[in-house]
């Protein structure tokens, strides 16, 4: 019984070195120390002894027992303390540890393009206005010279929208020429940047939200001469000084005269190429002498100002600025194209 003891002691001490938690911990404890475990069977076998010869065992047996209790008490701080060791573990902070850069972003080309051509024209003496994309049926037509039923409204392919009669996604910026006249009256010198919407079939070129940036002057004695020469002046801030503008009758029905607005192709100089279809010039704005109609509506009287007007395809000064080859990334939202710029 004596070497059972001393077997007991070193079977436990064997075990306990192999625990590793708490669940490891209490099966030994079953083993050793419960009701069948290996210490009670032995106490059981102590009560068929001889007195003199239990009292031996039993000294022995206590002393076994302590130390069977004392390992399992080791054991258990051991174990809390590895615990608590892998807590701090998974808590720790290396305060010296570099930190992970924010993803900062930055403006839309079409922002940036926007605030430049802002910056130039508040230099000059604009003010930058806006207006509704959803807009009146009145001022993105009827106020610009365009009545319903005229056939110009077919060169705009509008979006109407359910339930709101009258109302258009404005097509064009044109509609804050009227709104602005009759806001602050003349003489009057505005840009106005804004989203435009048409029913395009999309492409590469087409896409059915855009922006421009339209402009209007009215004082007296404004000539077609004022008009090139704001033109010019956007141009060659755009696209460098040895940018040129040519211009070309073109119907619009709120000018008259009404020009198509060419720049100098900034890829060849105006040699020809295949951005510029081999002509040399970028198509890029719309302008004109203001209507008398136009101004009569704005509560402007066409016998005592006149004014010019334009209007800058401000996505495609951005695409031919920036080489960009389809306008749907414009609107794509897809950071491996926003990131490039
Ligand atoms: N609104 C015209 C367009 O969208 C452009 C334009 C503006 C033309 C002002 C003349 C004067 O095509």
């Amino acid at each position: 019984m004596r070497s059972e003891l001393e077997q007991i002691k070193s079977d436990l001490v064997a075990a306990l070195n192999n625990v590793v938690d708490r669940d490891a911990l209490e099966k030994v404890r079953v083993e050793f120390l419960g009701r069948k475990g290996k210490m009670g069977e032995l106490m059981r076998q102590m009560a068929g002894l001889a007195d003199e010869e239990r009292k031996l065992i039993g000294q022995l047996a206590n002393e076994v027992k302590q130390s069977v209790e004392a390992g399992f008490a080791k054991a258990e701080s051991d174990i809390s303390r590895a615990e608590a060791g892998a807590v701090a573990e998974k808590e720790w902070i290396d305060v010296s540890e570099p930190g992970v850069a924010p993803n900062e972003g930055h403006l839309h080309p079409v922002t940036r393009i926007k605030e430049s051509i802002e910056d130039l024209f508040t230099s000059m003496g604009f003010s930058v206005l806006d207006g509704p994309e959803l807009e009146s049926d009145f001022y993105n037509f009827t106020a610009v010279n365009v009545p319903p039923n005229h056939p110009a409204r077919d060169m705009q392919d509008t979006f109407y929208i359910d339930g709101r009669p009258g109302e258009v996604m404005r097509t064009h910026t044109s509609s804050i020429q009227v709104r602005a006249m009759r806001e602050y009256g003349a003489p009057l010198r505005m840009i106005a940047p804004g989203r435009c919407f048409r029913n395009e079939a999309t492409d590469v070129r087409h896409e059915h939200t855009f922006h421009q940036i339209e402009g209007v002057v009215v004082d007296k004695g404004i000539n077609f001469g004022h008009l090139k020469g704001v033109l010019e002046a956007v141009a060659k801030h755009l696209y460098g000084p040895a940018t040129e503008v040519r211009l070309r009758p073109k119907f619009y029905p709120f000018v008259e005269p009404g020009v198509n607005g060419e720049v100098t192709c900034f890829i060849c100089k105006g040699d020809g190429c295949r951005l510029c279809k081999h002509t040399g010039w970028l198509e890029v704005f719309g302008a004109g002498m203001i209507h008398p109609n136009v101004l009569k509506e704005g509560g402007v009287d066409p016998k005592e100002y006149s004014g010019f007007a334009f209007g800058f395809g401000l996505t495609r000064l951005v695409m031919l600025k920036y080489g960009i080859d389809d306008i749907r990334w414009l609107q794509s939202g897809d950071t491996r194209f926003l990131s490039q710029f």
